[in-house]
């Protein structure tokens, strides 16, 4: 399905970035801003722009401008014509040689590094990493003589992943686990079996913004239920539920991404109350679960759900790491059955030596853990104080777990923000990123990852950067001279 956008689409789009792209003509300003919209996720990629007559008019610029600002897209790779078939959305090959995906290049527009603070993942236990794939590797010639292929998963991973559901109260068999290439893999696996074109798939606003891609992607479209300050509305989760029927659910109520909001045991059997009383069928994303910093998390949602209406993800990415791409899901077995069928059309199987390091990991996370929440403790406090001092009028709640600030930057500045911090050496999510129909322009989300030291420097960088995008005379600038 080809995506399209209309002149005013776009134009309300662009008109984010008004104010912080660098000075120059017209159809440069124009250029940046797309780059930036392409770059941010929020113009995917293949998506059609509109014609070149059309945005002018929208914007208000001569169509020259329009003309030359798409010649420019296309010489720098961020656009890709073809006849017939117009202007399309695009990624230039990167320095290695590929083409990256949306938001996922490492480069800035001079090409020059960046700190990457648009993904919110740890670095690995690198000393617990490397012994659990040696004991992969002493344990890979048992497997050897198989195919390898393993539709399901081994088996020892299936059995560990149940032992920790069970041991958080949540009784699992092996059976009722099927092992997937990461969380984002598991729903979207569930996505294919459970949605066609023109479904619907409640979501809470914000969300994780891979997860909105995904639903775009097959074809349904995402019902927003705003999370309040405090946490899940289960009157406003109703009412969605009745008034548009969603063919699925899904929820991150363990940390949520990026607000980092717990649910409440209360909220959890509210939730499961009114998806469950509808039949709705519910993905719960656990991807946070093990990140507790202060507190303990009350019992899995999927406890208060129906069974069989039930898919919980899970994932290695966050607790251990992301280079593994290991995650599960645990449903029924009836419908871990049905989304291995469908599995099976897509990968087939997780590679064989990572699915025993984690195996092998997570037999010993209880001595893993605990000093890496540590760290991540300090990391979030550095993170929090450096902000409170360099950048006193943002206003966040401290999380009681998870991996990210989600920031009130007091003004709907958080695009303009973006678009300075390249500028400064950082690459970061812009608040709409995580919402349905461009809401968050006040909101940013920032990890809390990385070293101390480099947290620190960065909060400096983005108090530099927030300087410039909100300068009174930069703020005021429309994007194009002629632009209203
Ligand atoms: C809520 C949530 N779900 C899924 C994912 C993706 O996880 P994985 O690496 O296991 O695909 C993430 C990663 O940021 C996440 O935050």
């Amino acid at each position: 399905m080809v995506r399209s956008l209309t002149g005013s689409q776009l134009a309300r789009q662009l008109g984010d970035w008004s104010g912080a792209l660098p000075a120059g003509p017209a159809y440069a300003r124009v250029a940046a801003g797309i780059r930036l919209l392409v770059l941010d996720g929020r113009v995917a990629l293949d998506t059609r722009l509109p014609g070149e007559r059309e945005l002018a008019a929208a914007l208000g610029v001569s169509r020259t401008t329009v003309t030359a600002a798409y010649d420019s897209l296309r010489a720098a790779g961020y656009a890709v014509s073809r006849q017939g078939s117009g202007t399309r959305a695009a990624l230039p090959r990167s320095r290695s040689g590929d083409s990256a995906s949306a938001g996922w290049t490492p480069f800035g527009p001079d090409g020059s590094d960046l700190l990457d603070l648009a993904h919110a993942a740890p670095e690995a236990p690198t000393h617990a990493l490397r012994r659990a794939y040696d004991v992969a590797l002493e344990q890979l010639p048992r497997h050897l003589p198989t195919c390898g292929y393993n539709l399901f998963g081994l088996p020892d991973l299936r059995a560990a992943v149940a032992a920790r559901y069970t041991a958080r109260g949540l009784p699992t068999r092996a059976d009722q686990v099927l092992v997937t290439a990461g969380a984002q893999h598991a729903f979207s696996l569930v996505l294919a079996l459970a949605t066609g074109p023109g479904d619907r798939v409640l979501v809470e606003q914000p969300t994780y913004p891979n997860a909105l891609d995904a639903i775009r992607r097959h074809g349904a479209s995402a019902v927003p239920v705003p999370l309040t300050p405090d946490g899940w509305d289960v009157d406003a989760v109703a009412a969605a539920v009745r008034q548009t029927a969603p063919r699925l659910a899904y929820v991150v109520p363990d940390f949520n991404n990026p607000t980092g909001l717990l649910a409440s045991d209360t909220e959890r059997r509210g939730l499961a109350r009114s998806l469950g009383r509808s039949r709705t069928l519910t993905v719960v994303d656990e991807t946070l679960v093990e990140l507790a910093l202060d507190g303990a998390t009350p019992p899995p949602l999927a406890t208060y759900l129906p069974a069989d209406l039930s898919v919980t993800v899970g994932s290695a990415s966050k607790t251990l790491w992301g280079g593994l791409r290991v995650g599960w899901l645990r449903a029924e077995e009836s419908l871990v059955r049905r989304l291995a069928a469908v599995r099976a059309s897509v990968d087939i199987s997780s590679a064989v030596v990572e699915q025993l390091t984690v195996a092998e990991l997570l037999g010993s996370l209880d001595a893993v853990l605990p000093s890496r929440l540590a760290e991540l403790r300090t990391r979030r406090d550095a993170l929090a104080a450096a902000l409170g001092r360099l950048l006193p009028t943002w206003r966040f709640r401290m999380p009681d777990g998870g991996l990210v600030l989600w920031c009130d930057l007091g003004r709907p500045a958080s695009s303009r923000l973006v678009a300075a911090a390249e500028h400064h050496g950082i690459r970061l999510a812009a608040g709409p990123r995580f919402g349905v129909d461009g809401a968050f322009e006040r909101r940013l989300r920032l990890p809390y990852t990385y070293p101390v030291d480099v947290l620190e420097r960065a909060a400096e960088q983005l108090a530099q950067a927030f300087a410039t995008a909100t300068a009174s005379s930069v703020a005021t600038r429309p994007l194009v001279d002629s632009f209203a």
